[in-house]
């Protein structure tokens, strides 16, 4: 991307992309949440995007303390790295946890039977793992992981894009006015 050929559109079209690409750099995502006890980051996958409605959707355990972060304060940041094209994404935005059956079990549909069992501890994700309780097949209840499943939806109000370069680099702020995203050029 370049700046006279500079387009928000051109970022939803790569987020986009990134869903579907197991390969693109965009699809491991860093969320960061400031829950109780401060900022948190951890990686996550880029689920689905909704361009219009400026969406992000990403799949995790209710039990995780994102949720309880997010519970605490929706406000949270995106962060995107391409090493190959040398370009960052930052966003930020208001994220909600979907509790919707609906929508979740349109999204369970879609997990494979192995993936599936991320959501099927008996304990919570970061719970101290006992000797008795060792994850192996027999501690998973699978049939509890669908309970446990939860969307993470990150409406995106604002973004920076930077592209690094040798000839210069490009920083452009991004934000959403009356439906429609306008960018402005910024000192890198
Ligand atoms: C490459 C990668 C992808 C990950 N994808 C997800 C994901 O899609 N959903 C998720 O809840 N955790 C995912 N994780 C695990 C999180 O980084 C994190 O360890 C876990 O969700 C617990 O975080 P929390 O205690 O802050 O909620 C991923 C980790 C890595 C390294």
């Amino acid at each position: 991307m370049v700046s006279s050929t500079f387009h928000a559109e051109d970022l939803w079209k790569t987020l986009s992309r990134a869903t579907v690409d197991k390969r693109h750099p965009w699809r491991v995502v860093v969320l960061s949440t400031s829950g109780p006890n401060g900022a948190n980051s951890r990686n996550i996958i880029l689920r689905a995007v909704e361009s219009q409605r400026a969406l992000c959707t990403f799949y995790t355990d209710l039990r995780s303390g994102k949720i309880a972060d997010i519970t605490h304060d929706p406000r949270v940041s995106l962060l995107f790295w391409n090493p190959r094209s040398n370009e960052q994404l930052r966003a930020w935005g208001d994220a909600c946890v979907v509790n919707d059956p609906k929508a979740l079990d349109l999204h369970w549909s879609r997990i494979p039977d192995y993936a599936r069992k991320d959501y099927a501890t008996l304990s919570a994700p970061g719970a101290l793992l006992t000797e008795d309780q060792a994850l192996d097949i027999t501690s998973l209840r699978v049939e509890s992981a669908r309970q446990n499943f939860r969307l993470i939806q990150v409406q995106i109000q604002r973004m920076d894009y930077l592209k690094l370069d040798r000839e210069g680099h490009q920083r452009f702020g991004l934000n959403q006015e009356n439906d429609a995203w306008v960018f402005k050029a910024l000192v890198p």
